[in-house]
């Protein structure tokens, strides 16, 4: 029997092989450093009953071919003619150091290789490959699959467009639970983590598994519990993606976690992976600018005059990027003016702008701000110069339904890839803009990686050739958000949705995986466009000064009581930001069901926020105390309310932190916790805490 063991963060995993491909026979809580791992490989083997075969399948990294395995198997495989392949794969030798294992099967003319990687984030970084001396065509590769913790539920994720980030709590039972994404995208519907809380897991305590596939062109993720009791956890991308015969195929990370801190644990690991190794920023050191976006200030209006008198606002108030969104491009036959043309024709509208955009931008310069543009490479419109002189450039059958009027460019193609690098090359060789909004806004016609991996292509050069532009991944809002896409920008836009109710709600959950720093958050309009909720500006403001900040209203209709609320938001951001983004986002256990609230602490420690909002009226008279998550039990923080003038003349008593700051252990917080104000539904409590 041989064995490996790999330690990352707070878990450890042990593979061993008596002669097959490896398994996995612990992927749990870390291990004491001498724990002998033959025993424990012996001791992981089950017995055997009546109604089963003579032969216990092992559940091996890639269970199935081969074997006597009557569960989902862990490769699909043909020959190039199309004729099924069934390997039967023998380990065969192992590479290893302090980091990184790769351990490799064969079988007649094929090599399967586990790679295996741990991180300093705390992470452990796993892939599959497959190479074959003949074509084959592969229906489906896992990722190195694992064995799902005994105890509790699958916690997975469902969204919409405008409602993202809805957290789905399964349990286990006998069969399968499989969210695959089959739209191109890592999808509202589907987003490519899953999670499993053992039995009692909350917020601030238990053990979770956790799982992210780090993918962008849609996925599968497989938990099955066998008949036989174990339970199994695959993914992978979607069925059928590699449409090609070929000679090597390869997985994309699967990024593993373990807390035994609760699901706060997992959201703290990933969101330090995320941001410290994941992401690739321009510059780490520079502070994450306000943005000021017009989208829902003007749509596809633009003209010069409207949009400097908002630009002029946008300053004032704060903003430091200035970011021109849909509708300033068009061809020789149309311009932009709504959703039904022009995208693929990256030429500046000249009848919005007959000098281009330098007159937008350097006046956008003047104010201090920096400039950003929005577009959609991806994608055109049938009624676009591209489409009537490149049809055959389009992703799909040529009689395919079109989405928001537009169809998609086959990425596979490198004369598609070249022309759309050319235009974006020459925009930033032309124009000073520092960021990209790119945006994505239908579902593909066809699952292929192909798509995939020739945006990432496309992207990997243009970051080659632009180091200093940050991009933005957005596909109708949050349609397109993993570690693939994070890999090559520095932020998302979470959701179309700017109603700070619902973007408390998103933003709390999507912080199991996403750290503050690039998640895009705006200040929108007091009636929201997408839900008609009417919400005050001081809770509006907080919500999105909580994530990467900024506005996005026509802010030249502000009142002067909302803009001096504003201006005191943007001011907190700023004088807190290079701490809070680059903190960790801790979920509170709120025993009341009205409030969603998080602490965000420095990763020092020696400070923290917390930000409690109130979505609700109580079923109790008086809001409940709220017990605070990711404090240092033994530590003395000062705390103080920073927003007192934000209780209702309802709060009539004497809440200890409207009158002024309050000392106490972490201990104390995190217990019987804060007692806050009475407040009316839709206002965010901040409170400060310094370590003393
Ligand atoms: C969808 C995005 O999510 C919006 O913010 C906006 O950029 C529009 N597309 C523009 O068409």
């Amino acid at each position: 029997m041989k064995t490996w063991r790999l330690d990352a963060g707070a878990q450890t995993l042990v593979l061993a092989t008596g002669g097959g491909v490896p398994e996995a026979v612990w992927w749990g809580p870390a291990l004491p450093p001498d724990e002998d791992l033959a025993e424990l490989a012996q001791a992981a083997r089950m017995d055997r009953t009546g109604g089963m075969l003579d032969v216990l399948a092992p559940l091996t990294l890639c269970p199935g071919p081969g074997e006597p395995w009557q569960g989902q198997p862990g490769l699909v495989l043909a020959a190039a003619d199309g004729a099924p392949l069934v390997p039967r794969f023998r380990f065969s030798d192992a590479e290893e150091d302090d980091e990184a294992l790769r351990l490799v099967s064969r079988a007649e003319g094929l090599t399967l290789i586990h790679s295996f990687r741990t991180e300093p984030t705390g992470v452990l970084v796993m892939r599959t490959r497959l190479e074959s001396e003949a074509p084959v065509r592969m229906q489906w590769l896992a990722a190195p699959v694992l064995p799902a913790p005994q105890s509790g539920d699958i916690l997975d994720f469902h969204g919409r467009w405008t409602r993202e980030f809805h957290p789905v709590l399964t349990p286990w039972t006998p069969g399968i639970r499989l969210r695959e994404s089959r739209t191109g995208r890592s999808g509202h519907e589907h987003p490519p983590w899953v999670l499993f809380p053992h039995e009692g897991a909350r917020w601030t305590q238990g053990t979770v598994h956790a799982l992210h596939y780090a993918w962008s062109g849609g996925h599968r993720s497989v938990a099955e519990a066998l008949p036989d009791g174990r339970r199994q956890i695959q993914m992978g991308h979607a069925w059928g993606a590699e449409t090609e015969p070929g000679t090597v195929f390869e997985t994309a990370d699967l990024i593993a976690c373990i807390s035994v801190s609760g699901l706060n644990g997992i959201g703290a690991t990933f969101q330090r992976d995320l941001r410290d190794r994941v992401v690739r920023w321009p510059d780490p050191a520079r502070p994450r600018p306000v943005h000021y976006n017009c989208w829902e200030a003007v749509y596809f209006r633009h003209d010069l005059g409207t949009l400097t008198a908002i630009a002029d606002r946008a300053a004032a108030i704060g903003a430091e990027r200035f970011v021109l969104d849909d509708g300033w491009f068009g061809g020789w036959v149309k311009g932009r003016d709504d959703d039904t043309s022009s995208l693929g024709d990256w030429s500046v509208d000249r009848r919005k702008w007959p000098e281009g955009l330098h007159p937008l931008i350097a006046h956008v310069h003047g104010l201090g701000m920096t400039f950003g543009l929005w577009v959609e490479p991806e994608m055109a419109n049938p009624d676009s110069d591209l489409l009537r002189v490149h049809p055959d450039w389009v992703l799909g059958p040529a009689d395919q339904a079109t989405g928001r009027n537009q169809l998609v460019l086959d990425l596979g193609r490198a004369e598609v890839r070249d022309h759309l690098f050319g235009v974006l090359d020459a925009l930033l060789r032309e124009y000073p803009i520092d960021y990209l909004k790119w945006d994505h806004n239908r579902l593909l016609p066809v699952v292929a990686a192909a798509q995939t991996r020739g945006t990432y292509a496309l992207l990997d050069r243009l970051r080659a050739a632009h180091p200093g532009v940050e991009i933005e991944s957005c596909a109708s809002g949050g349609g397109r958000i993993d570690a693939g896409i994070l890999a090559r920008t520095q932020r998302v836009w979470l959701s179309d949705c700017l109603d700070a109710a619902e973007r408390l709600r998103m933003q709390a959950d999507a912080a199991l995986v996403l750290p503050a720093a690039v998640t895009g958050s705006h200040v929108g309009a007091a009636t929201s466009h997408t839900t008609g909720r009417v919400l005050p500006m001081a809770f509006r403001a907080w919500v999105a000064a909580s994530r990467h900040f900024g506005f996005e209203m026509d802010l030249r209709t502000l009142s002067a009581e909302e803009e001096a609320v504003l201006r005191t938001v943007t001011a907190w951001f700023k004088a807190n930001r290079v701490w809070t983004m680059a903190g960790t986002i801790h979920r509170c256990d709120t025993p009341d069901p009205a409030v969603t609230a998080e602490v965000q602490v420095a990763a020092d420690g020696s400070r923290f926020v917390l930000f409690a909002g109130v979505l609700d009226t109580t079923i109790q008279s008086l809001p409940r105390p709220l017990p605070l998550a990711g404090l240092e039990p033994g530590a003395r923080y000062r705390v103080r309310l920073a927003n007192p003038q934000d209780a209702p003349p309802a709060s009539r008593g004497r809440v200890a932190l409207l009158e002024g700051p309050l000392t106490l252990s972490g201990a104390a917080l995190m217990g019987a916790g804060l007692a806050l104000p009475v407040a009316w539904p839709h206002t965010m409590w901040v409170v400060e805490g310094t370590r003393l």
